[in-house]
């Protein structure tokens, strides 16, 4: 089976009748970001396939526009914390927090993909409720209208145990009403997952949420756990222009100026979380006010929103780094004492994260150096399979086998692909 035709298969065996799963057992549900990756996989062969998996997703979306983080449509026993443990009563039941809003910009890529009435309709609809998500993001996460959403669970951010977000997660008590009882571990190694007292944090965040009724002021203000992730808003900046680009098409002049006012307010704050004495885009933690000073790969998404003033910086940063690990782009800087090459994102390359990361270079410039890095995300899948994660010392695959994402990002990269 050719490369192709094999990334496409992991496509068709994770769908489950219109939505995909991360991966078999170890994620049975449907997630946020991995979808709007996946739209896009899709996107190169079956735009049909790519709208469903968006129109999935936003059955789990929330009247007040928050797009969840896990849509559960069909109950499975081999994940936790399942629904029982968010305790949020809606159909299909959902999780109660986000996560990294890639949506509108997979919507903005299936529509160039699927031109003509059906592709027109089906983005008529999809727009209202991206729209909507934008929205409660400025609502719930910047009431202040900083230009700098918050994250308040460290699963929001995507990089669930990211040596960042140590010093902020210390803060959060480990007790639990809930018993906790991990899933994960019997699909994957222990040494390569977060930790028991991480997922102790985790789940007493949950608590903290639930007991705030899930209103979103009150999350805000009760919540432990408060950063300005530089992922997250790199991606949403980016969402924000994709969205304005749909606005004009399929929104109202109206729409068009609130997400161009956004936009002016968004990129000059991500500026601020530019660290001169570090040379990185650093995420900042909300309770201290500090910088948080790990670099990581979030802090080269930036270039994913087209902020070009420090490319050649995160360029060199870029190589640099390629002489201390073999394979591009380590999770946390591998001259970090808490970088960890094998353990999920303090050290490991995630496919998804290059993908935006090659995709900020060749917007910012940097076209040798975005080739280089889908070469080394290419021979990463070709060597480690459609695996979760990789060695970025070895290659080797780590985590789950056959993730979707992963088949998604490898069709992404495909010369030509749409
Ligand atoms: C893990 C990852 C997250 C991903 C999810 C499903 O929680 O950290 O980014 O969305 O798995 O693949």
């Amino acid at each position: 089976m050719s490369g192709i035709e094999a990334a496409r298969q992991v496509l068709r065996d994770n769908d489950r009748g219109g939505y995909s799963v991360p991966t078999d057992r170890l994620y049975p549900f449907q997630w946020n970001w991995d979808s709007a990756f996946v739209a896009m996989g899709f996107a190169t062969f079956d735009p049909g396939r790519a709208w469903s998996e968006i129109e999935w997703l936003l059955r789990g979306q929330w009247e007040d526009g928050l797009v969840p983080q896990i849509v559960f449509h069909a109950p499975a026993d081999t994940y936790f914390p399942g629904p029982e443990v968010w305790g949020i009563r809606r159909e299909p039941p959902t999780s109660g927090i986000t996560q990294p809003p890639v949506l509108a910009t997979a919507a903005r890529r299936v529509l160039a993909a699927s031109p003509g009435p059906e592709g027109e309709a089906r983005m008529a609809a999809v727009y209202p409720r991206l729209r909507d998500s934008h929205r409660w993001w400025a609502a719930a996460r910047d009431p202040g209208g900083t230009g700098l959403v918050a994250t308040l669970h460290p699963w929001e951010t995507g990089m669930d145990n990211s040596p960042a977000w140590d010093a902020a997660l210390d803060r959060v008590p480990t007790d639990t009403r809930t018993e906790i009882r991990r899933r994960d571990t019997s699909h994957v190694d222990p040494a390569f997952r977060p930790r028991a007292i991480d997922y102790q944090r985790f789940i007493h965040l949950v608590e903290v949420f639930r007991d705030a009724g899930w209103d979103p002021a009150r999350m805000l203000a009760a919540s432990p756990f408060r950063v300005a992730d530089v992922g997250t808003n790199a991606i949403l900046l980016r969402a924000e222009q994709d969205l304005l680009a749909l606005a004009d098409r399929f929104g109202s002049p109206a729409e068009a100026a609130e997400i161009a006012a956004r936009i002016d307010r968004a990129a000059p704050a991500l500026e601020k979380l530019w660290d001169a004495a570090r040379g990185h885009y650093l995420s900042r933690d909300l309770v201290s006010g500090e910088a948080i000073p790990v670099r990581t790969s979030a802090g080269f998404l930036p270039l994913f929103a087209g902020q070009a003033g420090h490319a050649a910086a995160l360029a060199d940063t870029l190589r640099r780094w390629a002489e201390a690990a073999r394979f591009r782009v380590p999770s946390t800087d591998p001259g970090h004492p808490l970088f960890e090459p094998l353990r999920y994102w303090r050290g490991p390359v995630w496919a998804v994260v290059n993908w935006m990361i090659a995709e900020g270079l060749r917007r910012c410039g940097e076209v040798a150096l975005a080739e280089a890095v889908a070469a080394d995300t290419r021979a990463l899948i070709a060597a480690g399979g459609f695996s979760e994660y990789f060695d970025p010392r070895t290659g080797q695959g780590i985590g789950g086998a056959t993730f979707s994402w992963t088949a998604a990002v490898a069709l992404l990269l495909e010369p030509g692909a749409a």
